[in-house]
């Protein structure tokens, strides 16, 4: 291509040193470096990537997706061990603490605050079952299965689990505050529900 083409790019004198041989149909190049920074960072990635690429394919790293089922699994290891230490009922315990003298009192208010709205003042139902007769949907009436009940909930019936907004002692008191319903066949009480146990 001649100087005096009119279609020759005109190459300003700063740009004479960086210039480049090569011509494609009038098309120039300038050699203009990648910036140090953007180099380096570069490299890192690669390097970064042997490694890495080395520890999942050969060395047997293990994904996001193995990681998280190994943290559920633990997790779930974690809180049996916790419910089982935690949520089981020790009859000894529970006969240990009813002795206390403020137990009754502490039983009665609780109920009061937290199971009248749905159990009635004495237990004979409301939106909850009646829990003065011998009639159970969950469990047998035993000390043990009402526990786990109030600890627990039944929670898609809409009753929350107590357990772990009243703790251990105050369910104790409630508990022992309900059980003396039992048999007092109380006014308005609700239809019995459940299965019956003696
Ligand atoms: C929001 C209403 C509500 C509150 C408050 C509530 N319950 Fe319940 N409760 C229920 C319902 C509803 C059921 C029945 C679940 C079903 O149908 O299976 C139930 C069931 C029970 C049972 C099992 C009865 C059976 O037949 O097996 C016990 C025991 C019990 N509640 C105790 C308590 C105690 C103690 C409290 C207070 C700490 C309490 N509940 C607070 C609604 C409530």
């Amino acid at each position: 291509m001649s100087d005096n083409n009119e279609n020759e790019v005109k190459i300003f004198d700063d740009e004479k040193k960086v210039l480049l041989d090569h011509n494609y149909d009038g098309i120039r190049e300038l050699d203009h470096p990648l910036p140090k920074w953007w180099l380096i960072t570069f490299a890192i990635t690669i390097i970064f990537s042997i490694p890495y690429y080395a520890a999942y394919t050969f060395f047997g790293a293990q994904t996001i997706d193995q990681e998280l089922a190994q943290d559920m699994k633990e997790m779930h290891a974690k809180q049996a061990a916790h419910e089982a230490k935690q949520g089981k009922f020790n009859l000894a315990e529970y006969e240990a603490y009813i002795t206390g003298s403020k137990v009754a009192k502490i039983g009665k208010k609780v109920y009061k605050r937290k199971c009248k709205a749905c159990h009635g003042a004495n237990g004979e139902g409301g939106v909850g079952p009646n829990l003065t007769d011998a009639f159970w949907m969950h469990g047998n009436g035993s000390l043990e299965t009402v526990y786990n009940t109030i600890n627990k909930g039944v929670v898609d019936k809409g009753m929350a689990a107590w357990g772990p907004t009243l703790g251990k002692e105050k369910v104790f008191a409630v508990l022992k505050h309900m059980m003396e319903f039992k048999g007092t066949n109380p006014e308005g009480a609700k239809a019995s529900q459940g299965q019956e146990f003696n």
